[in-house]
């Protein structure tokens, strides 16, 4: 355990805070940052762009059903919607799903990605976006959405990736969980995925900002 977080990852990193891998303090961090969230915040570090890209890498079709993890005030969510019509979406944060349900008209719960509310083999494809960085144990909810999906469904994560080295690596470490290529891959291999694929992707001043994660439930 470092600073009450159950770490899932080698202990070769030295000390991390990871001040927000909390999920008190992930819901309080979010009950503020909802109101600005759909501003400049988000054109600044999640484009469309972005967005379209980790969309287009999850391959969705019409017909499919996908649930959207940690889907705050709804962007990716929206994304998906251009795909299929059959979304839920799923947040912690109440602030954030008061918001999303505003702009999209699907089934939204409150939940943790950790414990997810839904029998096994009930979604073709689950999508999460900008919110693994407050997992406590990330491997936990990636074998929550192997559970929750059908046999060969696909699962697709985005998430910051870790700086190499200086004051922003050491800003990142304190700040929550930023990971490598090698670091995705391991994760969702432990969670059972087959076939994992990463990509980078970021807005024009960092085109490596986030990594997407893809990878296969066995059919
Ligand atoms: C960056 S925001 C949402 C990003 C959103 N997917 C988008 O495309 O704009 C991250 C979200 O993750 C949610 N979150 C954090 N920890 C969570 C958990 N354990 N389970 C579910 N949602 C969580 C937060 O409440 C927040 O709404």
């Amino acid at each position: 355990m470092l600073g009450g977080v159950k770490s899932v990852m080698p202990a070769d990193r030295g000390l991390r805070l990871e001040f927000l891998r909390d999920k008190r303090r992930a819901q309080r961090f979010y009950k503020q940052l909802s109101k600005l969230y759909d501003t400049w915040l988000r054109d600044l570090f999640w484009t469309e762009e972005m967005r379209d890209f980790g969309v287009e890498m999850a391959e969705l079709s019409p017909g499919m059903r996908v649930l959207d993890v940690g889907c705050g005030t709804g962007f990716l969510t929206q994304g998906i919607l251009r795909q299929t019509e059959d979304v839920y979406g799923l947040d912690i944060t109440i602030h954030q799903i008061e918001k999303a349900l505003k702009k999209v008209r699907i089934p939204i719960v409150r939940g943790d990605a950790e414990q997810l509310p839904f029998k096994g083999e009930t979604f073709d494809a689950v999508l999460s976006s900008g919110s693994i960085e407050y997992w406590p144990s990330p491997v936990t909810a990636l074998r929550e959405m192997w559970r929750v999906l059908n046999p060969g469904g696909t699962a697709l994560v985005g998430g910051p990736t870790r700086p190499k080295d200086g004051v922003y690596r050491l800003l990142a470490d304190n700040m929550m969980f930023f990971y490598d290529q090698g670091e995705a891959r391991e994760m969702f291999s432990e969670a059972g995925f087959l076939d994992v694929e990463v990509a980078y992707t970021g807005p024009v001043w960092k085109r490596d900002l986030a990594i997407v994660t893809r990878g296969s439930k066995p059919g």
